[in-house]
């Protein structure tokens, strides 16, 4: 059974048995009351005691009773009753056992049986009398004729009878009980859907799309409740999942573009080797001159991918956290100092100025020695081979903040553009996509790099401006000198 059905049947239910708790409340209330079990009966007929006579009747009856005071004679003069009497009103005249008057001639009998009795001391006045399925309100006054028979006087009137009231008002009672019913049953559930049964539905359909593999959609709540906060809870998970999924398709492509590079950049030098294995085979390097020129290109070739299987190698093994670090503190200032003398040779006979700007006091951070000689040896060399200008400069900086030290390598070079600059630190990246091997390298040097960075728990990043040049900054934790 549905949740809304179940809502539907519980209101039904409830309303039901208030209707029912209602009435026999009310039946037990008027029998607790009145003692009588035909209380609800009795109820209207008490219900009409109360009315006060309307001025006409009560003037009649003050006439009647003044006539039955001072000469009760008269009261057996129809005439002079008549003349009392009124369209609204009905006069009834008692003398011993008999109705001698009445305004409607035909029922003395039967009002005679359900007249109250003569009473002298004139109490109970007032009260209702049930009259052919009619009631009848009415005001009576006890007195003795001249001959001394009890006599009463009653002034009638005519209400709407149970049955009468019944019939008439029931059915539409009725039909306005349940026309409201329906109303509430309607509103109940209109409210209790668009809260409860709306988000619920929204929420399978969300589950439903997920298990489909959508994840493009979005579960919209305003309300705090707690069915507000399931599908808020359900909209995170969808995130979550979305970009765990997008996650693994970046892996998976990641690794297809890995393969495809690998097999590419192995690839090429090997069909070298062979196409010249195979020139010297087919007697193709006839003299010595071209044998050498032949050997040193295998020799070159077979030394590239040495390089590129050790990098590949190295990377793979930095990525699986399977390279130890020896972590030191190093005086930066001195082993910067020494790195640049070291460099700078190299850099001299490629007509590359190289600057330092250390700092005036000495600074230690915490670093593996020669894996950062590895890191500044990468940067440097990247700056030198994408170096496209007349006047080549390289500048290195060091710079102190609260807790780490962050050296510059910045070059007056090509410059990388703005769309290729998130990507520099990923493996197998190059910016000009040619992969020529005329500047060399297989894009793993700043995957390394950032990998051995992140090993010793410091940042890289890049910033860089197209035709003007590049820096590279690597933060470094510092270190206490002991
Ligand atoms: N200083 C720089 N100036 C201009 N472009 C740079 C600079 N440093 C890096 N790049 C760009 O970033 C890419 C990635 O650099 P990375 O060092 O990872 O690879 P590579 O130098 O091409 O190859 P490898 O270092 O493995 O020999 C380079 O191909 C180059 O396009
Ligand atoms: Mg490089």
């Amino acid at each position: 059974m549905s949740i809304k059905t179940r809502f539907l049947l519980s209101y039904i239910a409830v309303m039901l048995i208030a209707i029912l708790l209602f009435l026999a409340a009310g039946f037990l209330f008027s029998f607790a009351v009145t003692g009588d079990v035909r209380a609800i009966e009795h109820f209207y007929k008490k219900s009409y005691v109360q009315k006060p006579l309307t001025s006409a009747e009560e003037s009649a009856f003050l006439d009647l009773k003044l006539l039955a005071k001072r000469s009760p004679e008269q009261l057996l003069d129809r005439e002079q009753l008549q003349k009392i009497e009124a369209p609204t009103i009905e006069i009834a005249v008692r003398k011993g056992q008999h109705i001698i008057y009445t305004s409607k001639a035909d029922y003395e009998r039967r009002l005679l049986a359900h007249l109250p009795g003569f009473e002298a001391t004139n109490i109970n006045t007032r009260d209702t009398i049930m009259l052919d399925n009619a009631f009848y309100t009415y005001v009576k006054f006890d007195f003795y004729f001249s001959d001394q028979t009890e006599g009463s006087i009653f002034v009638l009137r005519k209400v709407s009878s149970y049955t009468e009231l019944t019939r008439e008002l029931l059915p539409i009672l009725l039909i306005l009980l349940f026309v409201i019913f329906m109303l509430i049953i309607g509103l109940l559930n209109y409210v209790v859907s668009r809260s409860i049964v709306k988000p619920i539905s929204s929420l399978k359909e969300g589950a439903e799309r997920i298990k489909s593999g959508d994840l493009d959609f979005e579960i919209v709540t305003q309300s705090k409740d707690e069915i507000g906060q399931l599908n808020r809870a359900f909209e995170e998970m969808r995130i979550k999942l979305k970009e765990s999924v997008q996650l693994q398709l970046q892996y998976e492509e990641n690794r297809k573009e890995l393969l495809s590079n690998i097999s590419h950049d192995l690839k090429t030098p090997i069909t070298a080797i062979i196409g010249y294995v195979e020139g010297i085979k087919d007697g193709v390097a006839n003299t010595e001159e071209k044998m050498a020129k032949y050997l040193t290109t295998i020799h070159t070739k077979a030394k590239d991918m040495d390089v590129l299987i050790d990098e590949l190698f190295l990377f793979s093994k930095l990525d699986l956290k399977k390279v130890p670090f020896t972590m030191e503190t190093i005086d930066l200032q001195q082993y910067m100092r020494d790195f640049v003398e070291e460099v700078n040779l190299d850099l001299v006979a490629r007509d590359i100025q190289l600057q330092y700007r250390p700092l005036s006091s000495s600074l230690y951070v915490k670093a593996d020695r020669d894996k950062l000689r590895r890191v500044l040896t990468n940067l440097v060399n990247n700056s030198a081979k994408y170096m496209d200008k007349q006047h080549k400069q390289i500048t290195i900086t060091l710079y102190e903040k609260a807790d780490e030290v962050v050296v510059e390598v910045k070059d007056n070079g090509a410059g990388i553009e703005a769309t290729a600059l998130p990507h520099i630190f990923d493996r197998f990246y190059r910016a000009e996509k040619s992969r020529n091997s005329e500047t060399g390298g297989s894009g793993l040097g700043l995957a390394i790099a950032k990998q051995i960075v992140l090993g010793m728990s410091g940042t890289i990043w890049a910033t860089s401006e197209l035709t003007k040049g590049t820096s590279l900054f690597i933060s470094l934790n510092k270190g206490d000198n002991e």
